[in-house]
């Protein structure tokens, strides 16, 4: 033990960390055992190279970017029934799991507990967890299976999710069997010195390593082999914010497997060349998603001889892989972006510094990051208005108000 925090004190002294155990001697024995816990496992190098590495990320890239082909569900007619019935079969054979991800912080929202928990102001008052297992619910009975949800948590909303879910004795899942929560990974905040911060806990300020971690947290939390052991072989991953979410859909899975790709996503058609949303591309010929802060204007409002848009999918985060693609992914490390947010923190001095605006950077891997890896992924084309209605902000666009109509007149709702 005595060697043990010698060498993480070289170590921090070694990357220029040791304010880390200023605190140290304060600490419940407790608190002590997790700090070292924590410094024992920091990948210092990483987050030194993520360091450095934040002024060179706005550099323009090199790569060639090209338009990608994708399917029009409203168009696929003869095929549209094939591909269906190749889906059907395969949910009824029960090849298909549902994921979650639920570790985002909701920053935008600003809703006091896990995004997930939000009610969107439907007379039924359900949240944003109850819409999506009633969807999913639903749709696992006509097939005739229950379609198990794994649902990806951070350690910030953990406990409160899962006590939100047995509160709702987890919507008529059975924990465990057919409902489990998995946690994804974090990375510690730094300063704009390359100082890893401290919180108010005394422990280190670690946040959540953004959506781009949930290929890792299904592998390293054992999802994948749980996935494994109960037959699976295709994982759809979508957000907790889109009410309007189609989990489970036959036609975009009958694609993919009979078109032999290892994933298959969904866009919606962008509603104007400049809706801040990703669009899917080709990247140096490889699958991917260019972010609208990415696109340069002539690129984004360039259209085809039709006049439609020529990068006009939106990616809204509903995409389907088959499970070996999970496994590869999630033993690959993705490039972090990074994000420059508010932090409260532990000085050096033991003084506890609520800033006014952004202090600290937060490293985030992105979902879509990972598409390159991909032999080729399919897309495919849904109606908007059938698919996406995002909760992302408190008011105006893509705001509870806006979900609540689309869901409401998709639903027939009054
Ligand atoms: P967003 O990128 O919209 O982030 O997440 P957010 O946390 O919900 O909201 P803001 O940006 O802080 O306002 C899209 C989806 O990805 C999940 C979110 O929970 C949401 O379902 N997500 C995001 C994670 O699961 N983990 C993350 O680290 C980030």
């Amino acid at each position: 033990m005595e060697d043990d925090f010698e060498e993480i004190k070289w170590n921090l002294k070694k990357y220029g960390q040791e304010h880390l155990l200023n605190g140290y001697n304060n600490l419940s024995e407790t608190k002590q055992k997790q700090l070292l816990d924590q410094l024992r496992h920091i990948d210092y190098q990483l987050l030194n190279s993520l360091y450095n590495n934040i002024k060179k990320e706005n550099t323009t890239s090199n790569d060639k970017i090209t338009p990608i082909e994708y399917f029009d569900k409203e168009k696929l007619y003869d095929d549209y029934d094939v591909y269906k019935a190749i889906g059907e079969k395969a949910i009824r054979n029960r090849k298909l799991a549902a994921v979650t991800m639920a570790g985002g912080q909701g920053t935008r929202l600003g809703h006091n507990g896990p995004k997930g928990t939000f009610d969107i102001g439907l007379e039924s008052h359900k949240s944003l967890f109850e819409l999506l297992s009633d969807s999913l619910k639903e749709q696992g009975k006509k097939y005739g299976v229950i379609i198990p949800w794994f649902i990806m948590t951070s350690r910030e909303n953990n406990d409160q999710t899962i006590e939100f879910f047995a509160k709702h004795r987890f919507f008529g899942y059975e924990k465990d069997k057919n409902i489990f929560f998995f946690k994804q990974g974090e990375l510690p905040m730094l300063d704009t010195e390359g100082k890893i911060l401290i919180g108010e806990d005394g422990l280190v300020k670690e946040a959540a390593d953004g959506h781009g971690g949930i290929y890792e947290a299904l592998v390293k939390n054992g999802m994948t082999k749980k996935m494994r052991e109960l037959g699976v072989e295709w994982i759809f991953i979508g957000g907790v914010d889109n009410c309007l979410v189609k989990m489970v859909d036959p036609v975009l899975m009958g694609i993919a497997i009979s078109k032999h790709v290892t994933a298959a996503g969904k866009s919606v058609v962008k509603a104007n060349p400049q809706e801040k949303v990703g669009v899917f591309c080709k990247k140096n010929g490889k699958p991917s998603v260019v972010e609208y802060t990415e696109i340069p204007k002539e690129m984004a409002e360039m259209t085809d001889e039709k006049g439609q848009l020529v990068y006009g999918e939106s990616h809204i985060l509903c995409n389907l892989f088959n499970i070996d693609a999970v496994e590869r992914m999630g033993n690959k490390p993705l490039p972090y972006h990074t994000a420059f947010k508010k932090a409260t923190y532990i000085d050096k001095n033991g003084n506890k510094v609520v800033p006014d605006g952004p202090n600290a950077y937060k490293f985030e891997a992105f979902l879509f990051d990972a598409f390159g890896e991909l032999d080729d992924m399919a897309i495919l084309r849904v109606k908007r208005e059938e698919e996406f209605a995002p909760v992302k902000n408190a008011t105006g666009t893509d705001s509870p108000e806006t979900a609540r109509e689309l869901y409401r007149k998709f639903y027939k709702l009054k």
